[in-house]
């Protein structure tokens, strides 16, 4: 009775949404092969303060298997849809022991017993070693729902803002089903990792003495966001195929741009500041613009220069609003790629996940002859290669600063990690190719839309 109550009110939905929808529009690209990428949806104008957003859902998918039919198109958007509304389902089931709303007799003693294990867990997230993958699965693929909304009440946010708990679950909900859980790597659980680490960044003493809630709340709110709807391809693909973000952010951090233009899509439509005045919403948006595009990782050394000029000077001063922001974008920098600093077993993972994608954008690329992309030949490379000149070129040189920034323990930790999973990945390379012990020459030949040319360590 209640599934059918349920899919009759998502059929409905779907109907109305999909009638809404301008329907697909097809692109072609410039190589001549036959190669079309199809967007979903569209860009909604809303000029109501200042600038357009992204359209929910509008999902850059790069979806090779949908050009022929039309039908399969309205298929697919529905499915969207659909597991949209059951996720929520799902999430509200799955979260009654965190609104302390327990079912006795609920129909699966297990889910009790998971709910128990992952409220268990957040206790401990703010450990350098919390278990990102394990509380997902406990969570039943709510991690990022889950840990942030615990971080927004740990933080006193909720009372702070006054925000309204459903309208603040809702938003989150539909940031958590905004990321594509197809991508091996840039999915809501890397999304919820990045948060737990900036919640772990947030409670370093000099931080947390200086910050207002503010801050913090849009620190949280920017973490959560700053992949979102990421399409699992890097922006040299969107550039060589023509992709419209490309065209729409003129081929300068488009996929950042997108993620932020995207959650404010999200923030207005989720009216969860609505009771702000206009001004202080605005300032959220643009300020949570500054957070996101700060991780656009071709944009690294012109962060790091000033963050080391700055500590060079001893001139940063964190009553200094400004000031307070810079560090906050080089937080949620080092949030974005310290997947090197966690244990062993984390680490590893992360690194499977993200060369899994960056090799599933190479075998489109040959497949289509567009030219594979540095690091995305399985054929060349190996996760070790690319692991050691990623932590040699871009996280060595980046935790380095912070460590000078805030030399506390958790620093130590993560340079501690950084070392050994670096000495692991070289232990690997050996085994596999007998004597390189080099970092991945790709990394130093790359040009700057992908990764900064990060000075020789030579
Ligand atoms: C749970 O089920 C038991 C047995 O069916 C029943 O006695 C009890 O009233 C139910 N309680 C709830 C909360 O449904
Ligand atoms: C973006 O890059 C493509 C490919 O290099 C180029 O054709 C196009 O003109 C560029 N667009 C802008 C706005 O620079
Ligand atoms: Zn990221």
């Amino acid at each position: 009775m209640g599934i059918v109550l349920i899919w009759c009110l998502a059929v409905i939905l779907i109907r109305w949404i999909t009638s809404k929808r301008r329907g697909a529009i097809s692109y072609d690209s410039s190589d001549q092969t036959a190669l079309y990428i199809r967007m979903l949806g569209d860009v909604r104008v809303r000029s109501r303060a200042g600038f357009e957003t992204e359209r929910r859902g509008s999902h850059p998918y790069i979806d090779f298997r949908i050009f022929h039919s039309n039908s399969e198109i309205e298929v697919s958007v529905s499915a969207r849809n659909v597991r949209r509304l059951l996720s929520f389902q799902r999430y509200l089931r799955s979260s009654r022991f965190f609104r302390g709303i327990t079912a006795p007799n609920s129909s699966n003693i297990l889910d009790d017993d998971y709910n128990g294990q992952a409220k268990c867990m957040l206790e401990k997230v703010g450990n350098w070693n919390f278990d990102i993958f394990l509380f997902d699965r406990l969570t039943n693929g709510n991690s990022l729902v889950s840990l942030t909304f615990h971080l927004f009440n740990l933080h006193g946010l909720i009372e702070h803002f006054q925000l309204d708990t459903m309208k603040l679950r809702r938003f989150l909900v539909m940031v958590q089903e905004d990321y594509h859980s197809q991508n091996p790597y840039h999915n809501a659980v890397h999304a919820a990792d990045v948060t737990q680490a900036m919640h772990c960044y947030l409670k370093e003493p000099k931080l947390s003495k200086s910050l207002t809630p503010w801050d913090v709340l849009l620190s949280l709110i920017a973490a959560a966001t700053h992949d979102l709807d990421h399409p699992g391809v890097n922006q040299p693909f969107l550039i060589k195929t023509n992709h419209y973000l490309a065209t729409l952010y003129k081929n300068t951090s488009v996929l950042e741009n997108h993620h932020w233009r995207s959650a404010v899509g999200l923030l207005r439509e989720s009216g969860l500041f609505a009771h702000m005045s206009l001004e202080n919403r605005q300032l959220m948006e643009s300020q949570i613009g500054d957070l996101i595009l700060a991780t656009d990782i071709s944009q690294q050394n012109e962060y790091l220069s000033m963050f080391r000029s700055h500590l060079d000077r001893g001139d940063l001063c964190l009553e200094n609003a400004n000031h307070r922001h810079f560090i906050l974008q080089m937080a949620l920098k080092c949030a974005d790629i310290c997947n090197p600093c966690r244990t062993w077993e984390l680490s590893k993972q992360w690194s499977e996940k993200v060369t899994e994608e960056f090799f599933h954008q190479g075998d489109i690329e040959k497949k289509y002859h567009l030219g594979v992309s540095p690091l995305c030949d399985r054929q060349t490379e190996t996760i070790a290669n690319i692991q050691i000149g990623f932590m040699t070129y871009l996280v060595e040189p980046l935790f380095g600063e912070w460590a000078r920034f805030s030399n506390t323990r958790l620093s130590q930790t993560m340079l501690g990690h950084l070392g050994l999973n670096k000495a692991s990945w070289k232990g690997v390379q050996r085994e596999q190719c007998g004597s390189g012990d080099d970092a991945d020459p790709a990394f130093e030949e790359m040009d700057s839309d992908i990764l900064p040319q990060e000075p020789r360590l030579s």
